[in-house]
């Protein structure tokens, strides 16, 4: 892998103030020297995101994820390293210097470039073949699905013939074999060896990325023939799960809404009907990747398929939405089965509509469970009463739960009072539940109670070690290096970086620490032990921590020699001499022990 030097990593990073990089993704709030928010990377109610624009860090208390303005760029935008450098040096317009290719590298980037180069081809080789007088059975399909001229070029879409006309078209274009079976649109027979192309017979659908580029094809079937849609499968330029349909024209559409579908169709259709809010996952639950390209909206409204498929795909993307904080609604449509149907059928306006009164993951919820129950039947009434309050009592701001019960209780003819009451009942019985189960915790975690205390006491006392490394100064390091050796580090974070540490202090000093480690996990240590104010900032304090520590680490390594010198002692098959010798440091132990 190709890597940018450290003097221009620096340069860039020194040009990007995290302040200002992390403001144009949260909204920060000043305390004390440092700026907190609600964490962009995961879920929370309450700040516990924070910027220390001293220290150049991020840290969030609640997930734990941590690192420099190129650590928030890269997890943010959930790019790579290389691309977040890349990223940022646009935004502080410094030019980057040309990185030259080893020769697998090299290999791979023309092969890259190649298959995007064919891709295009084929995108016009399809549509052009579309016009084609020959391809009348395509274009009367075309007719059928209301598709107008515009549809067909904003979208690449076009028709595959029968046998092998793509491949003939890129041989006299002088694209190689090697090449040409790289895209994956043209396949080689086993048994033969002759080439055909992979899709056949069938109306073709341009998949670009949202750079624009034709990565991929759908292929849809112009009968009732299986299977209904071929898709391109993953290539040098084609990640599945890593895309979304449309995604190119949507964030061009400067809504804050985005509508996620399930087709090509439900995609073309609304689009072609003017509304442009609107991307497809291509047949599949949600990806968090693809989850992530929806950063930028807030609103995600799910309209799958009211079919069981579509159903168990909304559940699971909801999952991933919920997680990435998006403020999600799912689409209701009544008398169309999805929302193609829907919008030939009722016009755009009505689509918009339901758009708009798309209801919410609490009212979803309420829905499934009423679909399951028969409300006139006494004992699945009070079913529906019961899961209901369950239900509501998850929503943790009292006026939207009013709002709820007022909604719920004309909606499903229930009243109030019955609510309330459940409701009521639920929480007094979850505070027993939650005394009980305080109760027998803490009977339960008393005897390992000192243990984990121990364990934590060790842990922040190696933490403030790291801490006082990371101040950069070789006289503490060197204090350090005299009483603590490496293997000294309980905790493995610590051990870890420890270790990078000692190796750069013995070559000079700590140039960019968040530059030494690749692992995630150990940035994130570090820029927690670097947000936890040891509040050793001035020289006095530190020195007397690293006495500190140094003499309970000492400490501990005189118990530990102590009880193995025990042990031996203990042990019969001593030579007298042997045991004097250990009696004789025993004493010694015990002496600077009482010291
Ligand atoms: N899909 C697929 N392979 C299949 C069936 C479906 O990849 N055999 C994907 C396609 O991306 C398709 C989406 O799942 O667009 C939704 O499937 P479906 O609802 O069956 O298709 P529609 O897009 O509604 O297409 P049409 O209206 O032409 O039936
Ligand atoms: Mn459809």
């Amino acid at each position: 892998m190709l890597k940018y030097n450290n003097e221009i990593i620096d340069e860039v990073r020194n040009s990007n103030n995290i302040l200002d990089v992390v403001s144009q993704y949260v909204i920060l709030k000043r305390s004390g020297r440092n700026y907190s928010g609600l964490c962009p990377f995961h879920k929370e109610k309450s700040p516990s995101f924070y910027v220390s624009p001293d220290k150049q860090i991020f840290h969030c208390f609640g997930c734990g994820e941590g690192g420099d303005v190129l650590g928030f760029i890269r997890k943010i935008e959930n790019i790579s390293f290389k691309e977040a450098i890349e990223t940022l040096a646009e935004r502080a317009n410094i030019k980057l210097p040309i990185l030259v290719n080893s020769e697998k590298d090299e290999k791979i980037q023309k092969l890259k470039s190649k298959i995007y180069q064919i891709n295009e081809i084929a995108s016009e080789f399809y549509q052009k073949n579309l016009l084609n007088p020959n391809s009348k059975i395509a274009q009367d399909y075309v007719k059928k699905r209301k598709m107008d001229m515009y549809t067909l070029k904003t979208f690449g879409i076009g028709f595959a013939g029968n046998f092998d006309e793509l491949y003939q078209e890129l041989k006299k274009r002088e694209f190689n074999d090697e090449e040409i079976l790289a895209s994956k649109l043209v396949l080689k027979s086993e048994k033969t060896g002759k080439m055909y192309d992979a899709f056949r017979n069938r109306l073709m659908f341009t998949i670009k990325d949202i750079k624009d580029r034709v990565i991929a094809f759908g292929g849809r079937a112009l009968d009732d023939s299986k299977p209904k849609y071929i898709n391109s499968p993953d290539t040098l330029v084609y990640n599945k799960g890593r895309h979304l349909f449309a995604m190119n024209i949507a964030k061009r559409c400067g809504e804050k809404t985005i509508m996620l579908v399930e087709g090509y169709m439900d995609t073309i259709s609304l689009h072609q009907r003017g509304v442009h809010n609107v991307v497809a996952s291509l047949g599949t639950a949600l990806t968090e990747h693809q989850g992530r390209l929806l950063n930028g909206f807030e609103k995600v409204i799910i309209g799958y398929d009211s079919d069981s498929a579509g159903q168990g795909a909304t559940a699971r993307s909801l999952e991933i939405l919920q997680t990435l904080r998006f403020d999600i609604r799912i689409l209701q449509l009544t008398g169309a089965k999805d929302p193609d149907e829907y919008i030939v059928k009722y016009g755009s306006g009505q689509i918009k509509k339901a758009m708009e009164n798309s209801i919410s993951l609490v009212e979803f919820k309420v829905k499934k469970l009423k679909e399951s129950l028969d409300l006139d039947n006494v004992s699945d009434k009070i079913k529906f009463l019961n899961e209901l309050s369950k239900i509501i009592l998850q929503v943790e701001n009292d006026i939207e739960k009013e709002i709820y019960i007022s909604k719920f209780s004309e909606q499903y003819k229930v009243s109030k009072e019955s609510i309330y009451a459940q409701l009521n009942k639920l929480q007094y019985a979850m505070n027993q539940g939650n005394k009980i189960l305080e109760k027998t915790n803490a009977i339960k975690r008393n005897p390992s109670k000192e243990k984990q205390e121990n364990l934590e006491k060790e842990t922040s006392r190696e933490n403030l070690i790291i801490s006082i490394l990371l101040n950069n100064n070789k006289d503490d390091f060197e204090k350090i290096r005299n009483v603590i050796n490496i293997e000294d580090f309980k905790n493995e974070k610590n051990r870890k970086i420890a270790e990078k540490l000692y190796e750069q202090f013995e070559k000079g000093n700590i140039n960019n620490v968040m530059d030494l480690f690749e692992e995630d996990e150990i940035i994130n240590h570090i820029t927690y032990i670097m947000s936890i104010d040891f509040q050793i900032a001035d020289t006095q304090k530190t020195k007397k921590a690293i006495e500190d520590v140094s003499s309970k680490f000492e400490t501990e390594k005189l118990h530990d020699r102590k009880s193995e010198i025990l042990k031996k002692l203990a042990s019969s098959n001593l030579s007298s001499e042997e045991s004097s010798e250990l009696m004789n440091e025993l004493n010694s132990i015990n002496m600077r022990l009482k010291k």
